[in-house]
């Protein structure tokens, strides 16, 4: 009797939570997610690499500190959402994950280390926000700057990084490593 009370009762918070976002919003704000974090992964991507042909690292780590935010801020815009890009190791310290953005991130760890799939998904969040999550995984040439020192990164670079960024941890990732979650909020 109370078991299927509380079967009942479970239940009914599932719908309830469910409610308003059908598994056909579901796929649709998951499809607009994935294109909005590759549109901004690929605006980064190529102002990034403009910069290191012009200047290399000495260049581009400037360029980011000053221009990455204010990319994504304008896509934010263009997009009604808002973009973030989070990590739970942090080379901006203007970058604060989320308890559930670290919830995240763990999740993906988990399953990338167990070699299963790390897919995006959209949820409501605890304010009744339309809220998508996908992986940052790291590419061979994000080593530059976020690799292992003496290894995959110079020690210049790393000593450029420093200076700019005292507090940095965003360093000793290898290839295929996750580096943080797109984080993005519809406004409607
Ligand atoms: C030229 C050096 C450089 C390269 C190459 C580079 N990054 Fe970064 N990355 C930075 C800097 C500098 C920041 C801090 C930006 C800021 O201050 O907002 C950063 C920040 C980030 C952040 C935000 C979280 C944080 O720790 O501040 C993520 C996520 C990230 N990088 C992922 C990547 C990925 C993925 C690649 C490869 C596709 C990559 N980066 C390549 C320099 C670089």
């Amino acid at each position: 009797m109370i078991k299927n009370l509380v079967l009942i009762l479970a239940l009914i918070s599932l719908v309830a939570c469910t409610k308003g976002f059908s598994e056909k919003e579901k796929q649709e704000y998951t499809l607009k997610g994935k294109e909005i974090a590759q549109a901004s992964f690929k605006e980064l991507s190529s102002n990034l690499m403009t910069q290191m042909k012009a200047g290399g690292p000495a260049k581009a780590i400037p360029f980011c500190k000053e221009e990455a935010r204010n990319i994504l801020g304008e896509l934010s815009k263009e997009h009604n959402a808002i973009i973030k890009r989070s990590s739970d190791q942090l080379r901006s310290c203007k970058i604060e994950p989320t308890v559930r953005e670290l919830e995240v991130i763990d999740m993906y760890k988990q399953l990338n280390s167990e070699k299963k799939e790390t897919k995006p998904f959209v949820e409501i969040d605890a304010e009744g926000n339309k809220q998508f999550y996908a992986p940052i995984k790291i590419q061979a040439k994000c080593l530059t700057c976020h690799g292992k020192v003496n290894e995959t990164m110079t020690a210049k670079t790393d000593s450029i990084i420093k200076t700019i960024y005292p507090f940095d941890i965003a360093t000793g990732y290898s290839e295929g490593d996750i580096r943080g979650v797109w984080s993005i909020t519809f406004n409607n």
